[in-house]
């Protein structure tokens, strides 16, 4: 069976992380679809969640990565896609929480924000967490 291919994509201020974390997840074993941007050149950080949400929406990708300067920019773009849950994260416990309850499906982190160490564990987490379900599921439900 093929590797799980995991989508990436960030602005000019995520575009180191999104190297960083792009080489962590081939290490870890997944397929990267990365979406750019493909230097430090300032972009729109809209263009690249619309992007990502572009990539999730047939299902084939079921998950994905974005990094903003912040993640608050991306975060927000990328949540006006009504399949996308995207959760800004700033550490191992957020990372936990926004799988557990939020069965969210793309992590985002701040690359200006959140230590580069800090960013790699809440990728760990988020890839390694399901969802829990239950009370939680209906909560979801009143989202879509
Ligand atoms: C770009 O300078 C910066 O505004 C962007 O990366 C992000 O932080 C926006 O929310």
């Amino acid at each position: 069976m093929a590797n799980e291919v995991i989508a990436i994509a960030s602005d000019h201020g995520g575009y180191d992380y999104k190297e960083i974390l792009k080489s962590e997840l081939k290490k870890m074993g997944f397929e990267v679809n990365d979406l750019g941007c493909h230097d430090e050149s300032s972009v729109d950080y809209p263009d690249y969640a619309h992007a990502l949400a572009g990539a999730l929406k047939s299902g084939d990708i079921k998950r994905g990565v974005l990094v903003c300067g912040s993640g608050i920019g991306i975060s927000i773009a990328a949540n006006r896609h009504a399949h996308i849950r995207a959760a800004l994260v700033h550490d191992a416990l957020t990372a936990r929480l926004c799988r557990e309850h939020n069965d969210a499906n793309v992590l985002v982190l701040g690359g200006r924000t959140t230590g580069i160490e800090v960013a790699k564990d809440c990728l760990n987490v988020f890839l390694n967490t399901g969802f829990e379900g239950g009370r939680h599921q209906n909560r979801i439900n009143k989202m879509s």
